[in-house]
This record gives structure tokens, C-alpha cells and sequence, in this order.
């Protein structure tokens, strides 16, 4: 028999909700349209462990979208943040502690030796953006097709028909003018890459180096250092946006992982621990154009929070090698008993996952770029994720998106997870 979810509360916040909030939220995914439901409104967060208003508990998997490496509510983040809290919430004016977590990043990542701070992983992207266009004075930037950068109108872009140089525009209200300077590349496609930086003059190449926004689609085999050997070869910049894979994957993000170092790195996520922050940073002669050291101009009244920093801090003080180490153990058991629930049942699946991030593609071969999630079979994908949820485990509710797994997450959840996630798949067969 299915399971259910109570969710009277939910339904009625949400009904109340509509009426105040384009779609009765503040960002899109939070909807769970793709999964043909309502959202769940959260009343609190423990560990790994959600409660929603209905009181129906949960072992999540969302974790903010994956700021939370440390799970909800960590004591040590709540410290940090009351005794910066008790101080005051913002100054505008520069505070110690953002020259400590500049510190720690540019020690965790090799490619960065100053930082610029901002309220969100958008924002960030839009400076690197900017930089490299003032940095090599050409205009266009070359992105992949499913990755995900932030909202801003350049990127919001889709690849025009055939073999189009200039991007469309892929929202309404994005100026034509914007996405035209963007060019879009499939992922994992080394001709299609060396065909768009062929012609004409390029300010970056600008990728996530572990692509997490079209699910978890990972470089093969070379195609990150010909990113880079093409970036020097063409006089462009290579801008790598960390703010999912930066501090989740290993100490100094994806850029470890592979060996290939940026020339901008973007990151947000884990170093604001739950508060809203994203990042710049880079090497220092580039990072020095932005003002006022240069003339780029860049500001942000909350930039440098001195809540995010705190938060920020006290979520890297904890992120050693044996954290890291922990965190890819439960990726990979978790892993590892979702391929087996889907195997008993023999429900075809591909799962795709790096220490800390993973997705379950409903997918019959190996998912290498975006038309092979667009080709996943998102009808069964929804129906799973309605039933992992209706058995307590909150999944990314869109085969888009990644799981992330957290260090606050434990053996016992595990087991319902893979439970949960075995019962969901039985019931869709
Ligand atoms: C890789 C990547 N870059 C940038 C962003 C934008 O960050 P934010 O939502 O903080 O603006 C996101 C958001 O999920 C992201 O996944």
C-alpha cells in the first residue's frame, strides 16, 4: 500500500502563501512542480532531521540546497553566530573576521589569493563575470549547456538553433543584447568546445568543474584541462564556479579534486554556513582591478556580513581531511544502497555521485551531459521522489538537482533512506 503524508498545515500556509509570493515561494525549485506536488512548509531543522508544520519528520537531503555540511542547527554554527549576533548584525565597515575566512579560503585553494565577498553565489558570478571582461577586454563568455551560475540576464541563456554562435535569451525579461555575448556548449563535448572558442574572442570560459545543476554530471576524462589549455591558448579566463562543489568535495573544492586551477573562482554555499554569502577570489593582480583597489566597480551593502563570516568560519573550522573523509564514506554507502534498492526491483538507474553530492538518474545509460538528463525518465523520477517523501526522506524534489549528503547525516538514517528508497521504487513498478 502506499505510504502518505499528512500535510492539512502545509496546504493551507501554501494556499495563504500564494495570495503574498509569486508561487507561493521565494525561489522556483522550492515549488516542487517538477514532482507534481505542493511544497512542505518547514518548521524546524535538527542534524539531518527536518520537521515540517504538519510535524511529519524527514531525513533531508536538500540541506539548504547545500550550505549545511554540518546538517541544521549545528551547535557550534549557533555559538558562532550568537556571540556575532550579540555584537551587532551589520556595519558596513570592515570587521577581523572577513580577513580570517578570506585567510582560509586562499590557504584551502591553491588559484586564490584575495577574495571578494558577497550575499549570494549570483552575485559572485556576475563580478567574476565582469572581471574578465575588464581583465582581457573582450565581451563574450562561453558556458555549458546545464550548468547553472545564478540568475543573472547573460547566463540565463539557451543555445540558439544549429550551430549558433550567440545564445537566446532563456527567461522572458533577459535582453536579447545580454545573452547574445554568451555562447553555449554542450558538456563533456571537446569539438563543440574547441568549435566556440574558434571564432571569435572570448573574456572566459566559465564552468562549474563538477556540474551539480543538471544533476550530478561529472568531467570526463580530460575535459577540465582542455578547458584550461584552451582558456591560455585563446587568452581567456577560466572561471570555475565552486559554489556547490567549493568546500563540499575536498578542503579546496573540485579545483583539488582535478588539479586544474582557475583564474577566478566562484563560491557561495558551505562559506556563509547557512547565512547568505558567495565569493570571488583569485589570483592578486586580477583580484586588484576591483575597486577600490581598481577600477571595477563591485559593491554590496551586506557583503562581508559579519553573521555569514562568523557562520562561514565556524563551518570551515571543522571541514578537515577526516571530515572530508567521513563525508565521501557515507556518500558512497549511501550510494551504494540506493544502486541495490533500485537493483531488487530492477528499476534502471544511473547514480552519479563525488563525496558529498549525488543524483539517481532514471536513466538506462550513463548521463554525460544535459540531453542526458533531459532524456531521464522524470515522470518515474517524480513518482519515487513522492514516495521516498511520503516515507520521510525530503529529496530533491527535480532530477535536475543533487542530493546532498552531510556530515550531520547517520547510520541509522541511511538505513531508512535505503528502505524508504527501495519501498518507492517497488511501488512504481
Ligand atoms: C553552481 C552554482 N552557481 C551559482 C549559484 C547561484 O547561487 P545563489 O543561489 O546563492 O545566488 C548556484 C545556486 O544554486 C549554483 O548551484
Amino acid at each position: 500500500m502506499p505510504a502518505s503524508l499528512t500535510d492539512t498545515r502545509s496546504s493551507e500556509l501554501y494556499q495563504r502563501a500564494l495570495e503574498l509570493l509569486p508561487g507561493g515561494v521565494n525561489s522556483p525549485v522550492r515549488a516542487m512542480r517538477a514532482i507534481g506536488r505542493d511544497p512542505i512548509f518547514v518548521e524546524r531543522g535538527a542534524g539531518a532531521e527536518l520537521l515540517d508544520v504538519d510535524g511529519n519528520r524527514y531525513v533531508d537531503y536538500v540541506c539548504s540546497w547545500g550550505p549545511l555540511i554540518h546538517g541544521h542547527a549545528d551547535p557550534q554554527v549557533l555559538e558562532a553566530l550568537l556571540a556575532a549576533a550579540a555584537k551587532g548584525t551589520s556595519f558596513g565597515a570592515p570587521t577581523a573576521g572577513e580577513i580570517d575566512l578570506a585567510a582560509e579560503i586562499a590557504r584551502r585553494v591553491e588559484s586564490v589569493d584575495m577574495v571578494r565577498m558577497t550575499s549570494s553565489g549570483t552575485e559572485a558570478t556576475m563580478t567574476a563575470v565582469r572581471l574578465a571582461r575588464a581583465a582581457t577586454g573582450r565581451e563574450r563568455i562561453v558556458k555549458f549547456a546545464g550548468a547553472y551560475h545564478g540568475h543573472l540576464d547573460g547566463l540565463l541563456a539557451q543555445a540558439g538553433s544549429g550551430l549558433a554562435t550567440h545564445a537566446l535569451p532563456s527567461s522572458p525579461g533577459v535582453p536579447v543584447s545580454a545573452a547574445s555575448a554568451t555562447t553555449i556548449v554542450p558538456w563533456n563535448d571537446p569539438e563543440a568546445l574547441l568549435a566556440a572558442t574558434g571564432e571569435e574572442p572570448i573574456a572566459a570560459i566559465l564552468a562549474e568543474p563538477l556540474p551539480a545543476n543538471m544533476g550530478v554530471v561529472p568531467p570526463r576524462e580530460g575535459f577540465l584541462e582542455l578547458l584550461r589549455a584552451r582558456a591560455d591558448e585563446i587568452g581567456a579566463l577560466l572561471v570555475l564556479d565552486e559554489v556547490i562543489s567549493g568546500f563540499r568535495v575536498a578542503r579546496g573544492g573540485a579545483q583539488e579534486l582535478s588539479g586544474v586551477p582557475a583564474d577566478l573562482t566562484v563560491m557561495g554555499k558551505v562559506i556563509g554556513g547557512g547565512l547568505p554569502a558567495g565569493a570571488v577570489g583569485g589570483g592578486a593582480e586580477l583580484m586588484r582591478m576591483l575597486a577600490p583597489a581598481g577600477e571595477v566597480y563591485q559593491a554590496g551593502t551586506l557583503s562581508g556580513n559579519p553573521l555569514a563570516v562568523a557562520a562561514g568560519l565556524a563551518t570551515l573550522a571543522r571541514l578537515d581531511d577526516g571530515a572530508y573523509m567521513r563525508l565521501a564514506a557515507f556518500t558512497e554507502q549511501l550510494a551504494a544502497g540506493l544502486a541495490d534498492a533500485a537493483g531488487r526491483v530492477g528499476r534502471p538507474v544511473q547514480i552519479a555521485s563525488s563525496p558529498g553530492l549525488l543524483t539517481v538518474f532514471f536513466s538506462e545509460t550513463p548521463v554525460y551531459d544535459l540531453a542526458g538528463a533531459q532524456a531521464c525518465d522524470h515522470r518515474a523520477f517524480a513518482g519515487w521522489c513522492r514516495g521516498l517523501l511520503s516515507r520521510g526522506v525530503y529529496a530533491p524534489p527535480s532530477q535536475y538537482e543533487a542530493w546532498f549528503p552531510s556530515l550531520a547525516h547517520t547510520p541509522e538514517q541511511l538505513e531508512l533512506t535505503v528502505s524508504a528508497a527501495a519501498a518507492a521504487f517497488a511501488e512504481l513498478s
